[in-house]
């Protein structure tokens, strides 16, 4: 039978409830709100320095003096959270400002719960913007050759002292991304003995070894200098891994897990948000917004509609987080 197609008096039957915005708007079965939207910021050593990063149009590196008016602004648009990235001063094989008590990402939490003590301030733990080889751990004594050197154990002991040092600092969320084992663990303890308790964790649990973080290395100057890094994240290919790694990172004290990339992995958010029922971010990483910045320069799409269309999808697909370069425009055409 093909009752359900054919139409009556005219009307077709999927037909009659697209016929205008209204009744569009009234059967919507995904909304976005600027509220679930986490803002990346990267922030600089130095004075009034607002520079736009050139394989990230419309993003900018930003010092400290600049995060008021930044916070300012994200209240007015309604975007409550953000996830800072810092570019230190100096690096060094240990990465020794990552863990720093006045390093630019301590400093930059401090300003930014100052000016706004309601903004959600998430920090990203990582070691790879702070350490001279651009690694996401420390390299085993004697070796310099292959990201499968990077030393699992001894870089826990720095990403807990990170994350401790972020919260000491007032962080509100601390997000480790650097895909070592058992991590989730280390940092719940180290939290725990010092103290910080109340200080959640989000786990970057699904972090694919992707192509499309070109863009945020060139921002973050965190480009491994040797190797890569498919010896700690994650094989593009593999989804039931992903399954486990979550539930690996759950059990270890994760309060929200995270799948990264978002696009190429909606299939993972997906079978992600099947299979558990904690906050589940998604990551719209640097090189998806770069693609759709650089075909709307071009004329090739409309920009402002793949942007809402991009961040609807990730959130169907079961994301109750979408952390994205493109949080302030989208909240401006929600608007
Ligand atoms: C740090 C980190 C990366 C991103 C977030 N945290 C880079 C990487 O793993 O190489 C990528 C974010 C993006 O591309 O927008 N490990």
């Amino acid at each position: 039978m093909t009752v359900e197609s054919t139409t009556t008096q005219g009307f077709a039957r999927f037909r009659r409830l697209r016929s205008s915005e209204g009744l569009r708007r009234l059967v919507r079965e995904t909304r976005l709100t600027p509220e679930e939207f986490v803002y990346p910021l990267f922030v600089v050593h130095g004075q009034d320095v607002r520079e736009e990063i050139p394989s990230m149009p419309g993003q900018y590196h930003l010092s400290l003096d600049l995060l008021a008016a930044e916070a300012e602004d994200l209240r007015s648009l309604g975007v409550r959270a953000v996830l800072l990235f810092g570019l230190p001063a100096e690096k060094d094989d240990e990465g020794s400002e990552a863990y720093a008590g006045d390093g630019i990402v301590q400093q930059a939490v401090r300003a930014l719960k100052s000016a706004d003590p309601d903004l959600t301030v998430i920090t990203d733990v990582c070691l790879c913007e702070y350490t001279s080889h651009g690694h996401c751990g420390v390299i085993s004594a004697g070796g310099a050759g292959a990201d499968s050197e990077v030393d699992n154990d001894a870089s826990l002991e720095l990403l807990a002292r990170t994350a401790v040092s972020h919260a000491r600092a007032g962080a509100d969320l601390v997000a480790p991304s650097d895909m070592m084992d058992g991590r989730v663990a280390a940092i719940r303890a180290a939290l725990d003995v010092a103290n910080l308790g109340s200080t959640p964790i989000m786990a970057y649990s699904a972090k694919y070894a992707s192509a499309f973080y070109g863009p945020f290395r060139e921002a973050a100057e965190s480009a491994p200098q040797f190797g890569d890094r498919r010896g700690y994240q994650m094989d593009p290919p593999n989804a039931r891994e992903a399954l486990r790694e979550i539930e690996a990172d759950i059990d270890e004290g994760a309060d929200i897990v995270m799948v990264k990339p978002a696009l190429p992995y909606l299939d993972v958010i997906a079978q992600a948000r099947a299979s558990f029922d904690l906050p589940l971010a998604a990551y719209n990483v640097s090189g998806e917004y770069a693609m759709i910045h650089a075909a709307a320069r071009n004329g090739w799409l409309d920009g402002p509609r793949a942007v809402l269309e991009t961040l609807t999808s990730i959130k169907r697909a079961g994301a109750d987080i979408v952390i994205t370069y493109h949080a302030k425009e989208a909240a401006r055409l929600l608007a």
